[in-house]
């Protein structure tokens, strides 16, 4: 499958199907095993979500555009609306991912390109600064750092 310019698309560059079918497992591997990250996917079987990141990612790379026919326009930023994603969840995301990344042992090139962009999405998905409350706070505060409500404890100026 080729770019509208008609050069190779990423795609294909990193090996089509099977390359996005080996990093995509490696992550869930991941997943699965994460005390804050598997309480968050609502399905009792992963396979689902799993199938739906597999999807974006290879359309978005210049694969096939099944995950659109499925699912329609991304709207990735909205579909995690319902999910507390805190800095927490985006780094303990991105680290599933690094370890999908280095298993692939892709070409530099290609793999800083990869790399930039899971990263960028990652952090543009973090939709709260409030810890998630559920599994082990990163640096073991217990309340959220950027409290939302007026202080009752200090004194107001007249
Ligand atoms: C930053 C931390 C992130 C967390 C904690 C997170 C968590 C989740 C959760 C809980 C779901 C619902 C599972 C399901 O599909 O049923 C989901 C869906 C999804 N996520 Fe993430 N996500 C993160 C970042 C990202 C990023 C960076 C991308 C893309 C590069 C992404 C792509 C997707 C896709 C494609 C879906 C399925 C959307 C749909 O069609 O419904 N996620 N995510």
């Amino acid at each position: 499958m080729s770019d509208q310019d008609g050069s190779v698309s990423f795609y294909d560059q990193v090996g089509g199907h099977p390359f996005f079918e080996r990093l995509v497992g490696v992550f869930y591997e991941g997943i699965a095993e994460d005390p804050v990250l598997r309480p968050m996917y609502p399905e009792e079987d992963l396979g689902p979500a799993r199938e739906r990141m597999l999807l974006f990612l290879e359309q978005y790379w210049g694969g096939p555009t099944t995950y659109s026919e499925r699912r329609g326009h991304p709207r990735l930023r909205m579909r995690h609306a319902p999910f507390a994603v805190n800095p927490d969840a985006r780094d303990r995301w991105l680290a599933h991912m690094r370890r999908a990344v280095d298993a692939a042992e892709m070409p530099p090139l290609l793999e800083a390109t990869l790399w930039d962009y899971l990263e960028r999405a990652a952090y543009a998905m973090v939709n709260t600064f409030e810890p998630s409350g559920i599994g082990p706070v990163a640096d073991g505060r217990t309340a959220p750092s950027m409290t939302m409500t007026a202080r009752t404890d200090v004194p107001t100026k007249e």
